[in-house]
């Protein structure tokens, strides 16, 4: 297994790699001539653009007026297999287009930048996390959809952090037991809140781990009436504060459903242009990141969702760049434990 020095200097890389492809910033009548021009190729190459709920809000836009879609993963995947377009153009990061190819292997699935990657995909190599299953062979083997083709491959179910709970607490109530990958974060919160006999993956997100319980207590008591929206990635201790832990669907829901009037969200904040359209009177504030003594905050935003823009989208379409790619043999074992999580939401 890689050791967490290792891991470490694999995300310092892939962040500044993710600096370095930041799309640049466009004034109104780029986005304008951007937009007019993707519209049109989405039409000629019979293409559909679907986009996660953390991507830029003009990406975000974009999908919306093109007839395309913006959700959390689990949509993302289902709308991509269920739409008629030969071509999806998936906005968010590369366990996104490559769940859209193993679901839809007949599709071409471009991407704006196949360098859009997450650190929990990273943190989790297959051969690694194969002998860990081999080691424990009487468990099920139940990974997050922010992870390779090939760890997928290995498993016995994936989950998204909207079905986790329900996927465990079944395999539990048969009395199984579970290994967990990648996010140790989610993984304790499923342990908990359903008493699953689990072994966790040592695996985080970049950006979830940095929100502080700490700093969120202070924020708390400048806007006392403000509720807390926690994304379940996040440390045990900034879950503890929530009026809402959940998926990024969940989150939006609660903002809408909830009473107040004011919300502190522990999520990446592209989450914020569609909390704003469910909740149009609501004010939004970004939980805490640093402790107040820290020299170096970080954004609440993934730098990997931050690399998809209007430039790239266009440049995809028009050079079929960046095309998605999943060995066929990876695909038939991959789709078993997707298409259990997509059948059992079903059912
Ligand atoms: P959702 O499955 O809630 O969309 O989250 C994906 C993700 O990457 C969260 O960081
Ligand atoms: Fe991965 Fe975290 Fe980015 Fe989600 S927010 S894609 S879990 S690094």
């Amino acid at each position: 297994m890689l050791t967490k020095p290792e891991i470490d200097d694999r995300i310092i890389v892939q962040e500044h790699f993710a600096q370095e492809h930041l799309p640049s910033a466009l004034s109104e009548e780029e986005v304008e001539a951007y937009t007019q021009r993707i519209q049109t190729l989405l039409k000629e190459k019979d293409a559909v653009l679907v986009a996660h709920y953390y991507t830029d809000p003009m990406v975000q836009a974009l999908a919306e007026k093109t007839g395309g879609f913006v959700s959390d993963s689990l949509e993302m995947a289902r709308f991509g297999a269920r739409h008629p377009a030969s071509t999806l153009i998936v906005a968010g990061v590369r366990f996104m287009g490559e769940t859209a190819k193993i679901l839809s292997p007949e599709k071409r699935i471009l991407m704006p930048t196949l360098e859009a990657t997450c650190s929990l995909d990273l943190g989790c190599p297959v051969q690694e996390f194969s002998a860990f299953c081999d080691a424990h062979p009487d468990h099920e083997v139940v990974v997050y959809a922010n992870t390779s083709a090939a760890v997928k491959a290995r498993a016995d179910w994936v989950v998204t952090s909207s079905i986790a709970l329900q996927v465990v607490e079944h395999l539990s109530d048969q009395g199984k037991k579970i290994i967990w990958a990648p996010d140790k974060h989610l993984g304790s919160y499923v342990q908990k809140q359903t008493g699953a006999d689990m072994l966790l993956w040592d695996g985080a997100c970049i950006v979830h781990e940095e929100f502080k319980a700490k700093g969120l207590r202070d924020l708390k008591q400048v806007y006392p009436d403000a509720g807390i929206l926690v994304h379940p990635e996040s440390p045990e201790a900034v879950i503890e504060l929530a009026d809402a832990v959940g998926s990024t669907s969940q989150l939006i829901r609660a903002a809408k459903e909830l009473p107040n009037e004011m919300f502190i969200v522990a999520t990446d904040r592209g989450i914020f242009y569609k909390m704003q359209q469910a909740a149009p009177e609501k004010t939004f504030i970004e939980a805490p990141t640093g402790g107040s003594g820290a020299t170096c905050r970080s954004c609440a935003h993934c730098p990997w969702m931050a690399m998809n823009g209007l430039e790239n989208i266009a440049a995809a379409l028009e050079q079929g760049r960046d095309e998605v790619t999943v060995d066929p043999e990876l695909i038939e074992k991959a789709r078993l434990p997707l298409q259990r999580m997509l059948d059992f939401q079903a059912g």
